[in-house]
């Protein structure tokens, strides 16, 4: 799967941008999910999986008109594989929200007071417990005998592993003193990372898959088949909560775990009670200075109100209790030496320096790679090849290096030489005045931004063919199939050759010539975003696509656009988002020999489709807008997806052209502007009558 850029502030974003990049999320966060839940088998960190959770919330927080149906908050885990039987939990296994800095915590107290109408002298007690990185599990006794233990799956229905928790030392099969009628018991099955050290050592031996982590480890033991394996693991359980129980009633979760304890489950000796947010940040801390030395991972400390008739009068939000909240250790970090810096070339001939790791353990993932950005970044922080230095995996998708440790430094050290000539083609690699990047200058002779940028073309927001990802692409490149974009088309054309290929055949020769003929019709913003422009993402492509809806009117226009004073380059720049430096990159690629004769010839290959035209029958359908100063009634995100849902151009500049400029509060330069030019001035009021005429 691809990586998600979460650098973009929410407020910045147009709503197109914003929906597009809900829809990315969407399905990006069901993957990772199914992964991690369903597969045992994580792409990325937990860190990172929980910002691309936090990123999708602060977006439907800026745009809450454009929250999806399939919102990854609505969905909890994963639906469970099949394989095992189902269980449908009587009462649903809950996920829990996240706390990251102590401002969080104080919140989510406020925020419990004023539920409950509590003032602020009233006693509200949490208890802190260390959040487990396992998974969770409900089991069920009847007159204390274990009947019955499922998984959380998604939530509502998960896998029955009775067969396989019955082999377990992990979990009591029959409890002590007098337990009620029913009892189900929640908690989280987990593996202490020595026997998880020692499973994988086992695992390598015999060439068994390696598990990622100790909560893989886990998951992966306790799913086996043939249950006499999970029998062999090292599994271990803490009790947290409860689930159905008849015939008693506890009061508080404090009494409830003390009582679980009672019956011979293992219950977590950091659990602490607490009467204030201080008091809790304060057992947080003191956990987190104990984490590395824990026999197990834990990735937070959880706090949950002590007394069930609140937990019960403060219910539930889509998927988690209001009574209840993890607050997360931040990033993990780890010392290793630095072997090799690589440079990689991307498909603008971005010279892009990779450090190369000695494999380190950084919060139970295993790190050979990390960015080092650029070559300033380098300089920076001195960074040379054979260092010690400190990684960090933080929010983020990709590893960092934090800091060199300059002490360990090896006395032969020189500092690092940036390439001035491109490691893939040798053409001399230019960096502009001002730019941070350096690239090579090869374009199309570069094959490694050729290549680069053809798989670009294919991928999943371009043409997204089926059964034609990098590997194919390098290897008809190889076979000298491919010397431009049009060329995938005629891919069709060489049956035999594809059919002849290894590891291909007459099937998978057939499925590529029919994925390919598929994508002869195809959305124009996709083809826009295809091409690779320096600069444009899917929603600038989608925009370009709605304001000149064809290749060739787009292309002429750039080409005119060449010369700034001609009216295509004010009609380009006026595009909301599409500043001097896109129009630039923009003009740049049209006005290129190379590339115009590139789009003609794959024009004769596909038929582009322009994107459907937003309202046209409003009343402010095609007239250019600008609002400017502070709004009030709406946010000036919520306006400009109004406006531009009724079919109105947002524009961020006065000019000629514009039809309306709406004025808020202290409205400054633009409105000065649209007076000198004569342009139409509304009030927020005026607008919304307008709108709504
Ligand atoms: S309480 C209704 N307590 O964290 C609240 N969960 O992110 C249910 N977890 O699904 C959970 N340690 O797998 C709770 N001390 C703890 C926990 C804990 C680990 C896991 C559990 C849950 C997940 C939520």
């Amino acid at each position: 799967m691809t990586v998600f850029d979460i650098s973009q502030e929410p407020a910045n974003l147009t709503p197109i941008e914003a929906a597009d990049r809900l829809a990315q999320l969407a399905k990006l966060i069901a993957y990772h999910n199914d992964r991690y839940h369903g597969q045992d088998d994580p792409e990325i960190s937990d860190g990172a999986f929980d910002a691309l959770v936090r990123y999708n919330r602060a977006l439907e927080e800026a745009f809450p008109e454009l929250v999806r149906k399939d919102t990854p908050e609505a969905q909890v885990g994963a639906k469970p594989q099949s394989g095992f039987g189902k269980i449908v939990h009587e009462i649903g296994m809950l996920s829990l929200s996240n706390a990251f800095a102590d401002e969080d915590v104080h919140e989510f107290i406020a925020r419990i007071r004023r539920f409950l109408s509590l003032d602020d002298t009233a006693p509200v007690t949490l208890m802190a417990e260390p959040k487990i990185d396992g998974l969770s599990l409900a089991l069920r006794y009847e007159s204390g005998t274990l009947v019955q233990a499922a998984t959380r799956g998604d939530g509502t229905t998960g896998e029955d592993v009775t067969a396989n928790i019955m082999v377990t030392d992990a979990i009591p099969k029959s409890l002590k003193g007098t337990p009620p009628a029913i009892l189900e018991v929640r908690g989280e099955l987990y593996m202490d990372r020595d026997d998880f050290i020692a499973l994988n050592k086992a695992q390598e031996e015999k060439g068994a898959k390696l598990f990622a982590n100790p909560r893989n480890a886990a998951a992966g033991s306790l799913r086996q088949k043939d249950a006499s394996i999970t029998g062999e693991r090292n599994l271990q359980f803490f009790a947290y909560s409860a689930g159905v129980i008849e015939g008693q009633n506890w009061e508080t979760h404090s009494a409830f775990l003390s009582d679980l304890r009672g019956f011979g489950f293992q219950v977590n000796d950091l659990t602490k009670s607490c009467d204030t947010a201080e008091e809790l940040i304060a057992h947080y801390q003191m956990i987190g200075e104990a984490r590395a030395g824990l026999p197990y991972d834990i990735d937070g400390v959880v706090y949950k109100i002590d007394n069930h008739e609140y937990q019960r009068r403060l219910g539930q939000v889509a998927r988690a209790p209001r009574w209840a909240i993890a607050h997360k250790f931040p990033a993990e970090k780890a010392v290793t030496t630095l072997e090799a810096i690589d440079i990689q070339v991307g498909r603008t001939g971005a010279l892009t320096p990779v450090a190369r790791l000695a494999p380190v353990n950084v919060g139970g993932v295993m790190v050979s790679n990390a960015t080092l950005h650029n070559e300033d970044e380098i300089i920076r922080k001195d960074i040379r090849i054979g260092d010690t230095v400190i990684l960090q995996r933080a929010g983020d998708v990709i590893p960092q290096i934090v800091e060199v440790l300059v002490d360990k430094r090896p006395s032969h050290s020189v500092a690092y030489e940036f390439p001035t000539t491109c490691p893939a083609c040798g053409n001399p690699a230019l960096r502009p005045e001002g730019e941070a990047v350096r690239r090579c200058s090869g374009t199309y002779t570069c094959p490694a931004q050729f290549n680069e940028s053809l798989k670009h073309f294919v991928s999943r927001n371009a043409f997204d063919i089926e059964g034609l990802g990098a590997k194919q692409i390098e290897q008809f490149i190889a076979a000298g199939w491919l010397t431009e974009p049009a060329d995938i088309f005629k891919l069709t054309t060489r049956f035999d050759e594809i059919a002849g290929l290894e590891r291909m055949g007459k099937i998978s020769a057939q499925n590529l010539i029919s994925a390919i003929n598929e994508r002869r019709t195809i959305a124009l913003e996709r083809v826009i975003f295809g091409l690779g422009i320096r600069q444009i993402g899917q929603a600038t492509a989608k925009l370009l696509a709605l304001n000149y809806e064809t290749l060739p009117k787009l292309a002429e226009a750039a080409r005119l656009a060449h010369d700034k004073t001609h009216p295509a380059y004010e009609d380009l720049v006026r595009i909301d988002q599409i500043g001097d430096a896109m129009a630039d990159d923009i003009i740049a690629f049209f006005s290129d020999e190379a590339n115009q004769k590139a789009v003609e010839n794959l024009l004769a290959e596909i038929t582009p489709i322009a994107p459907e035209k937003p309202q046209d029958d409003s009343p402010v359908a095609g007239k250019i807008v600008v609002f400017t100063g502070t709004l009030t009634l709406q946010s000036r995100s919520e306006a400009k997806a109004t406006a531009e849902r009724l079919g109105a151009k947002v524009s961020g500049s006065v000019s000629g052209k514009t039809d309306y400029v709406i004025i808020g509060a202290d409205a400054g330069s633009k409105a000065k502007k649209a007076a000198e030019l004569g342009v139409a001035m509304l009030s927020e009021e005026e607008w919304q009558a307008l709108i709504s005429s």
